[in-house]
């Protein structure tokens, strides 16, 4: 079999996730203090894969400055703009070229598999289906593309988010292919919500009467694309990382639980309580960061309580009253106590931004 190739997809809308996808890539949100793209390349790296096409849209520039030519997982990147989020099947479509025939793993880059695809990958290379998908049963498969199996273990029917569930078996965001998939994302038309659809790829390719296996996934997967499912993959991730501290925690404070501090984070007179990351250069002061949350780095949380959150790089939680809990918060956001008058909440947020208060 040819060499096998890795097409990840890190373009698209990421509307769900707004406001931070307006100005900012999904794919690059840190889960554990690691973008989740970078558990995507080291999936692909630990397989065996080196040549990965990766599929850009508007943050092209962001995800290339943070993925580089991708030796640091001694991969080979090359980028594949994509003008317009027209859906997965159009980024297959236009990675024609960069495949050339071989057969490749197509990796969503907002997706979360941490068992890896390494036993996939094999079993595609032994059995030679013409696609492979991953399922898992969910309990809520309408949210999800949902297959239905024959007897003797194919992929029967798939269906993009029915709305009457014929099985549980939810398709995860990897699937492998060999090339004649070009065919079919080339037959296939746009769906009702304008884009070309990958399930209808591959349900034309069983119509066709090829080979499309599936492989079910042992332990957990999150798709990230909303932010409960950001908040649980970095609650599941933080539960099975080890403390370690490299910063300099000072003796009026108490780290709790599996707790880690980044190099150069300053932890003083705090309580933190794990699963939890403290990133390289933050400030830790007065404050309590509770369970399931991660500081990404270069931020200052003073005289506040935060837990079960993500705070991205370079931002501030400075002398908030109540606790922080259940929050996404971007980059440079800084969030602040006031002693002007009038004493109000003053907000400036961007399009779509959400504030719940007590
Ligand atoms: P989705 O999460 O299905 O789509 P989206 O990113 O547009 O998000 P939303 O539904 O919230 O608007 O996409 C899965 C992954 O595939 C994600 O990493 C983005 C990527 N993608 C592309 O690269 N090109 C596309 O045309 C689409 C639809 C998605």
């Amino acid at each position: 079999m040819a060499k096998m190739k890795g097409l990840v997809l890190s373009g698209g809308k990421g509307t769900r996730l707004r406001p931070i996808t307006h100005t900012s890539a999904k794919q690059l949100v840190p889960v554990a203090n690691k973008p989740i793209l970078f558990y995507v390349m080291e999936n692909l790296a630990d397989a065996g894969i080196r040549e990965v096409g990766v599929v850009v849209g508007d943050t092209a520039q962001e995800i290339e400055a943070a993925c580089g030519d991708g030796s640091a997982w001694g991969l080979n990147l090359t980028y594949i703009r994509q003008d317009a989020p027209l859906g997965l099947a159009h980024a297959v479509k236009i990675a024609e070229d960069f495949i050339a025939g071989d057969p490749f793993v197509m990796y969503l880059g907002d997706n979360l598999l941490p068992s890896g695809i390494t036993p996939l990958v094999q079993e595609f290379a032994e059995r030679k289906p013409e696609a492979m998908i991953l399922l898992t049963a969910v309990p809520d498969p309408q949210r999800f593309g949902v297959a239905v199996l024959t007897d003797d273990g194919r992929v029967q029917t798939l269906e993009e988010k029915p709305e009457h569930p014929r099985s549980d078996l939810a398709l995860v965001g990897v699937y492998l292919f060999t090339a004649q998939i070009f065919e079919a994302v080339n037959a296939i038309k746009p769906s009702a919500r304008g884009e070309l659809e990958i399930t209808d790829a591959i349900q034309w390719l069983i119509d066709q009467g090829r080979e499309v296996l599936p492989h079910l996934v042992k332990g957990w997967w999150k798709d990230t694309g909303k932010l409960e499912d950001m908040l649980d993959a970095n609650r599941i991730v933080l539960e099975g990382a080890e403390a370690a501290n490299l910063g300099d925690v000072d003796e009026e404070s108490n780290l709790i639980g599996t707790v880690v501090i980044e190099e150069g984070a300053v932890v003083k007179r705090s309580l933190i309580r794990g699963p939890a990351i403290i990133g390289k250069g933050t400030l830790v002061e007065d404050a309590y960061i509770g369970p399931y949350t991660s500081i990404y780095f270069g931020c200052h949380i003073r005289g506040s309580e935060i837990e079960h959150s993500i705070v991205l790089e370079n931002s501030s939680i400075l002398d908030i009253e109540g606790k922080v809990a259940d929050s996404l918060i971007g980059k440079d956001v800084v969030v602040t106590r006031t002693s002007v008058r009038p004493h109000a909440y003053k907000l400036s947020l961007g399009d779509h931004s959400r504030v719940e208060v007590i």
